[in-house]
């Protein structure tokens, strides 16, 4: 494959003049990798079709929401139906009674959720409801861990122990900046300092209890368990950004996995079913104080929109099947045994059930937090990418994303992706 993608040149072209960057948001614009974005016409199982008509074997999976690949038909039959019986309602449904219990079913003791629209939304209210259940200020968070783009959570660390948040982006303003500390993940030392000059003011941490927004950086149980007794110690919220982990690794969240019980979890992605739905659950002790149980307020025109809550229900009825997971744990299995009897390979492979990323540096250990990703691993990843989109393999196009495995990922599919990723 070779020359200028047509298609996608032309329509990124047009687009650059209408929309900031040409995207509706940043890391599509392929500025981390270089050359044209690919413009997507469709998309079925593992497989993308650009506008050029060029099929691509896809593990970006639209970041994360479609576990079950793209098009799922139970999936599409749903929401089709779900459509032709109105688009929104701005009133109660079934369907939310329906979501709401399935994803309680798998994060009890939970009692309540509020479904919102975005991961985004789903952190912000998290925020909200922590500072209005302690009566705290402050919000910590994690250097390399991402809770979408609020401002109280576009800070990031500087180095030390633990820093007041600079703000991150423009148009976030010191004052909101201030109420965020980040501290450096994996560090019970740095946190025991943290808490013990600022406990007494922190709301609420969180945290993506699997990282996996600046590589995947793979906590330590003890690690997490350590964080539980510090803010269980200290009168602060543990919440779990869940919008990536949640139903990732079974038909549960992460908690079980290391067996710690956050406060909240907030949660996104594949709860929609490749539909736009967040949500945030918790006991009802803290979810009731959203209004109108409570006087935290917290809203939404297109919260719980059905079609988007039929998408999230198709998909979590067949994953509490268990099905998809064993699918998905075949297509794990065939990526270790890709990789037997190769050797020096350019780069190490961190995987936790369909979440992976490539770590283009064998000079050390894969890192576990963000300050120890090293420059050649980017270099690495970045200067293979347009030959990996040529081979026809579409890779979230970022050295700093996780790339993902669905239930349509047959073993033949991984087998060409460590081929790819091996340089063959
Ligand atoms: C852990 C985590 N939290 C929050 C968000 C924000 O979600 P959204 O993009 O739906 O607003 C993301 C998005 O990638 C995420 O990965």
């Amino acid at each position: 494959m070779s020359g200028s993608p047509g298609a996608s040149e032309r329509l990124f072209a047009q687009a650059r003049a209408l929309m900031p960057g040409g995207v509706s948001s940043p890391v599509r614009a392929f500025g981390h990798v270089g050359g044209t974005p690919r413009y997507i016409a469709r998309g079925d199982g593992a497989y993308l079709w650009d506008e050029d008509g060029r099929k691509y074997l896809d593990f970006c999976l639209a970041w994360g929401p479609l576990i079950l690949g793209h098009a799922n038909p139970q999936v599409v039959e749903a929401v089709t139906k779900a459509a032709k019986d109105g688009l929104a309602f701005g009133a109660p449904h079934r369907l939310e009674v329906t979501l709401a219990e399935l994803i309680l079913s798998a994060y009890q003791p939970f009692e309540r959720i509020r479904f919102v629209v975005s991961g985004t939304e789903a952190v912000m209210t998290a925020m909200r409801l922590a500072r209005a259940h302690t009566g705290r200020p402050l919000i910590l968070k994690f250097s390399g861990c991402y809770h979408g783009h609020a401002d109280a959570m576009l800070v990031k660390a500087g180095s030390g122990v633990a820093t007041l948040g600079l703000a991150d982006s423009e148009g976030v303003t010191p004052t909101v900046a201030k109420d965020t500390l980040v501290a450096p993940l994996g560090d019970v030392g740095a946190l025991e300092e943290l808490f013990r000059v600022h406990g007494a003011r922190l709301a609420a941490a969180f945290i993506e209890p699997l990282p996996a927004n600046n590589g995947l950086l793979v906590q330590e149980r003890r690690y997490l368990q350590a964080l539980r007794a510090i803010t269980q110690k200290h009168g602060a919220l543990l919440v779990f950004d869940e919008v990536i982990s949640g139903f990732r690794l079974g038909f549960h969240g992460y908690g079980l996995t290391v067996d710690v019980r956050p406060d909240l979890v907030t949660l996104g992605k594949i709860i929609g079913g490749g539909l736009p739905v967040g949500a945030v659950a918790g006991r009802a002790e803290l979810l009731d104080r959203l209004a109108p149980a409570g006087r935290v307020y917290q809203a939404g025109t297109m919260s719980g929109n059905p079609v988007a809550l039929a998408a999230g229900v198709a998909c979590l009825e067949q994953l509490k099947t268990g099905e998809p997971y064993r699918r998905i744990a075949k297509a794990g299995e065939a990526m270790d045994a890709a990789f037997v009897g190769k050797q020096n390979l350019a780069f190490q492979l961190v995987r936790v059930g369909s979440v992976f990323w490539p770590y283009f540096d064998r000079s050390a250990p894969v890192p576990t937090r963000a300050e120890a990703i090293s420059e050649d691993a980017i270099k690495g990843f970045r200067s293979r990418y347009q030959g990996w989109l040529e081979q026809g393999l579409y890779l979230p196009p970022s050295a700093y994303e996780v790339g993902f495995l669905s239930s349509a990922h047959e073993p033949a599919h991984v087998q060409q992706l460590v081929e790819a990723l091996a340089g063959a």
